[in-house]
């Protein structure tokens, strides 16, 4: 796949179903991405990290205390410890008008779990989330999705906050369209926003022509948020001037009609969110 190819792959407007359909079934499980998937959306979202024992499973946080009945550091625990925990109850405790009984139970998946289930009638698009504490993590996504055929299918994007990483995944293989991530964010409640999109060290609170350059070096996309705790951090002219740098726009993690429709309008290419019906609806 050529870069304009990526590129044209993600010329249409993009539903990023965020953690799976996480808004209606607990986030990262069986439940999530099959909701996702019926609801319509074009791409799961994916968070991967790595067990103790090097299995790649999708999971969001560093610690599985919020999202199973477990403790600790996920990376100190095997696929098969992991697997015996329960990954749903949470969610049915935490949100009551969505709970289902057969939430109660759901496991941690893996990669390939959620592969063998969809292959190429959805597409991935993967978080490389532990890659800093991971080093392998990169060249065994790359392997797993290379035997699946999924890079050939044009079946995923790879997304990272870590510039690094994603220019791992490049020297792997220069045929997947990657997305860099970007956090705006007040360092305090007096200071200028700054912006972090290496995974090392935040910058001024804009990105320039010459960043935008540097990332377009690499990569078809950008991923930003658009909000810190009630506040819009980035704004129509972002989106332009990314674009007019031929980057497209997927911003993150958007539950609410109001925004996607304002986002709609200001011409971003794609939108993450934990509710995929509610953006089906108003983009088809
Ligand atoms: O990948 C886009 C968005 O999901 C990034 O934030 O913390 O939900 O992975 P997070
Ligand atoms: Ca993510």
């Amino acid at each position: 796949n050529s870069i304009e190819q990526q590129l044209e792959a993600l010329q249409d407007f993009q539903v990023i179903a965020h953690r799976g359909a996480s808004g209606h079934a607990p986030e990262h499980t069986l439940p999530a991405w099959q909701l996702a998937h019926d609801m319509g959306a074009d791409y799961l979202e994916l968070d991967i990290q790595m067990t103790a024992d090097g299995r790649l499973v999708v999971f969001h946080d560093e610690t599985i205390d919020r999202t199973t009945n477990g403790e600790g550091p996920l990376r100190d625990y095997t696929l098969a410890e992991l697997q015996s925990l329960d990954a749903g109850s949470w969610f049915n405790q935490a949100n009551p008008n969505h709970a289902r009984s057969d939430f109660e139970g759901t496991r941690v998946v893996t990669l390939d779990e959620v592969i063998d289930r969809f292959g190429t009638q959805t597409r991935y698009y993967i978080e490389t989330k532990s890659a800093e504490r991971d080093p392998t993590l990169e060249a065994e996504l790359m392997d797993t999705l290379s035997e699946r055929g999924l890079i050939e299918a044009g079946a995923v994007v790879i997304q990272s906050f870590s510039q690094e990483s994603l220019r791992e995944v490049e020297s792997i293989n220069p045929d997947v369209p990657l997305v860099q991530l970007v956090w705006y964010y007040p360092e305090s409640e007096d200071s200028d926003t700054l912006i972090e999109w290496t995974g090392v060290t935040p910058g001024p609170g804009t990105i320039t022509d010459a960043d935008f350059e540097t990332i377009r070096e690499y990569a078809v996309g950008i991923g930003s948020n658009l909000n810190y705790q009630g506040d819009a951090v980035i704004d129509e002219a972002f989106v332009k001037q990314a674009q007019a740098n031929d980057l497209r726009v997927h911003v993150y993690t958007i539950n609410d009609i109001p925004a996607m429709e304002q986002l709609i309008d200001w011409g971003v290419d794609g939108i993450f969110t934990d509710f995929p019906d509610r953006l089906v609806r108003l983009t088809r």
